[in-house]
């Protein structure tokens, strides 16, 4: 079958990776793809957020399924787009409908989800201009630090972690009047927990669901967990602190009943669910929900799921996921990511590459990448995962690291430090 896959990071550089890997995969495109997805497939074009677009290209390259990468096209209602055509609905589109990917578009409506379904998370309340008066007041008699959070998506900028009250009185002010555009026209504020974060990844076709390898990202720029916020600047899988007890109390106060109240609200929800937890005193709280898989968490999770990809992607589609069962490599697997200097504030695209033909022994994924008159280019502020496996993290990450000084580019940086807080 001819697979249309949206996106263009290292994410769906693993996920063409693994889907040709596939006997059922006859064609895959790429929209609109990387250097990467290149050796895989065909890149194409497209905008994913330009649905007459893409289902026009599905038409005329008798597209079988679409695989969605981001966010964004799921939350602006690609898979409605398609279920409400007559002539796309015969093509599944792997995501959640657009009222699912409210779960990561609206903060709010995530937080009301897991109140009505007695999902642990931070308590929380929510402001927008009209009740200005009450946020503050509610800053004002609440434990410090507080977090705030613009409802939308704010491309991984819209949380903030405040200590002082007056600091979070003035970032509620700017949030309301448009610090995050219309993203934060309603502010959540909720509770600061504090404990060390994972993320779960659960496949669902709306009734049963199957959960991939655990994983956990490091987001700071610095070693050490230091530094602005970034996409994602590694990742390890498994996580040594998510023992059986952990994820059985994931699985059954978090990950089922959140299965089971999106089909209770009458979702549709055929794709992905990333949940990011927190464990506080040895029990797990939900930070939030993606719609989507993570990046760079893809460049770890696909490289230890032994399964068929494409398999367990049409079983979703179907309706019959009940009849797969996830295997895993037992090897951990540890992806570091190569950024461009500056990132993730100003940083200069267009720069030369070279080593990558040096490398053994490891996965590369590219992310910001591109190829000009046969020259490899960065084309982003994240440029390359390098992914290992290893007996253990440590043995994977030694084995990135090496690598990673075998790829050149002008102001390449990386963090050496992966899994350094386990
Ligand atoms: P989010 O976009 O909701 O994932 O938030 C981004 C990051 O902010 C998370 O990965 C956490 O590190 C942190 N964070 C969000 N909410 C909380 C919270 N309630 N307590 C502590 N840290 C949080
Ligand atoms: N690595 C975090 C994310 O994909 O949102």
């Amino acid at each position: 079958m001819n697979i249309l896959l949206l996106g263009g990071g290292g994410r769906e550089h693993a996920f063409a990776w693994k889907l040709t890997q596939s006997p059922a995969c006859e064609q895959l495109f790429i929209a609109p793809g990387n250097a990467g997805t290149a050796q895989h497939g065909t890149n194409v074009q497209l905008s994913p957020n330009d649905f007459e677009q893409v289902g026009n290209f599905c038409l005329e390259n008798a597209v079988s399924m679409v695989v969605v990468g981001p966010e964004e096209p799921l939350v602006r209602g690609i898979y409605d787009y398609f279920v409400e055509n007559e002539h796309l609905q015969h093509i599944p589109v792997i995501g959640p409908s657009k009222e699912g990917a409210q779960l990561e578009g609206s903060k709010a409506y995530a937080k009301e989800f897991m109140a009505e379904n007695n999902i642990p998370t931070a308590a929380y309340r929510e402001f927008m201009q009209a009740n200005l008066a009450e946020g503050l007041a509610y800053i004002e008699q609440h434990a410090m630090p507080i977090v705030l959070k613009a409802d939308g998506l704010a491309a991984g900028k819209g949380v903030l972690i405040i200590k002082e009250k007056e600091e979070a009185k003035a970032a509620l002010k700017e949030m309301l009047d448009g610090k995050f555009g219309a993203a934060s026209a309603k502010v959540v504020i909720e509770e600061f927990l504090d404990g060390i974060e994972f993320s779960v990844f659960v496949l669902t076709d709306g009734k049963d669901y199957k959960i991939l390898p655990v994983a956990k990202d490091y987001k700071r720029i610095g070693e050490g967990d230091t530094g602005l916020n970034t996409g994602g600047m590694g990742a390890i899988s498994p996580v040594s602190f998510v023992d059986k007890e952990l994820m059985a109390d994931v699985e059954n106060r978090i990950v089922k009943p959140t299965i089971k109240g999106l089909a209770t609200r009458g979702i549709m929800y055929k794709g992905f669910v990333f949940i990011g937890l927190i464990k506080v005193n040895g029990e797990p709280f939900v930070i939030e929900y993606n719609c989507r898989m993570g990046d760079p968490e893809t460049e770890v999770v696909l490289p230890r799921l032994q399964n068929d990809l494409l398999g367990l992607l049409e079983a979703v589609a179907k309706g019959e996921l009940a009849e797969h069962t996830i295997i895993k490599d037992p090897r951990a697997a540890t992806t570091i990511m190569l950024v461009s200097g500056g990132y993730p504030e100003a940083y200069e695209k267009g720069k030369s590459m070279s080593g990558l033909s040096a490398i053994k022994d490891s996965l590369l994924f590219h992310a910001g990448t591109k190829t000009q008159e046969g020259q490899l280019l960065t084309n982003g502020g994240r440029v390359l995962a390098i992914t290992s496996y290893g007996n253990d993290f440590q043995a994977a990450l030694a084995v990135s690291n090496e690598n990673a000084k075998l790829v050149d580019f002008e102001g390449k940086y990386y963090r050496k430090d992966i899994g350094f807080d386990l």
